[in-house]
């Protein structure tokens, strides 16, 4: 099984990076030429190293990398620098969706790919009736505003919503935090606490656990499948 993960030297692939070689045969992943990665992914040859930003990558050079792989997972965040949340690729997360779904458009004739996205509980599902309190709302309204890096999020899962394509989950964690073993989690279709006043949290390598799970175990990718599962550390 080859897996492509799309930037793959933020924090959450990181944390895992053992973990998931462990599991998969292959690996490709892409980075960029600026990013911090360890020395041993370099000689890891169960990990295909492509060093590329966003914008250099061709609807082409997408077709290339998502051949052979069953699927496609993005982590990719804006950096919490100025330039990261202010300046360009302001659409960072949603060109790379627009990539993903052009690249998989030409190759039609493979069996399809499955797209994981990580998303945020942040973001509210608007294909389904979910509930935001008032005071989350004007929150939320005020990151959409002066924070393109969330307006960026809720447009890559948008984008995936909105697109015939249905072979997607956009997984949404809550406050995300470092843990060295996979802990019990729940996925639940919407949150089920205030994401802005009554945050829980959500281990990075809970997350990876339950995209790895969503790759290799049919029942539950058909669950999810199309959906917006949010996740948390159970209590
Ligand atoms: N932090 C939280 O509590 C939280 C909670 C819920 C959801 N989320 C979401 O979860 C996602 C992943 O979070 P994370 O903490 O694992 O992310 P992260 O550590 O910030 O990693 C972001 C990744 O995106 C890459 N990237 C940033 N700007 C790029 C650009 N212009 N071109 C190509 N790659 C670029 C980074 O590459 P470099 O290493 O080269 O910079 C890195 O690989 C984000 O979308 C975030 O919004 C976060």
């Amino acid at each position: 099984m080859t897996v492509l993960i799309l930037w793959a030297s933020g924090a959450t692939w990181k944390h895992v990076v053992q973990q998931v070689l462990n599991e998969w045969k292959k690996v490709k992943a892409v980075v960029r030429a600026s990013s911090s990665i360890p020395d041993s992914w370099k000689t890891n040859s169960n990990l295909t190293l492509i060093t590329a930003s966003i914008s250099q990558m061709s609807v082409d050079d997408m077709v290339k990398n998502l051949t052979g792989c069953e699927a496609v997972v993005s982590c990719l965040g804006h950096n919490l620098t100025f330039r990261g949340m202010f300046l360009h690729p302001r659409k960072l997360v949603t060109d790379a969706m627009k990539l993903v779904y052009a690249a998989n458009e030409k190759l039609s004739s493979q069996k399809q790919i499955k797209i994981i996205l990580m998303n945020t509980v942040a973001n509210t599902n608007r294909g389904i009736k979910e509930t935001v309190s008032k005071k989350q709302k004007l929150v939320l309204r005020l990151l959409r505003t002066f924070f393109p890096l969330h307006l960026d999020n809720e447009q890559a899962a948008d984008y995936l919503r909105l697109n015939p394509y249905e072979n997607w989950v956009a997984v949404r964690p809550d406050a995300l935090i470092d843990e060295d073993t996979v802990t019990e989690y729940i996925a639940y279709e919407s949150p089920i606490r205030d994401c802005i006043f009554d945050p829980w949290k959500t281990s990075r390598i809970n997350v990876w656990n339950f995209m790895m799970r969503l790759i290799t175990e049919e029942i539950l990718w058909k669950r999810w499948k199309w959906k917006m599962p949010v996740l948390y550390n159970k209590e």
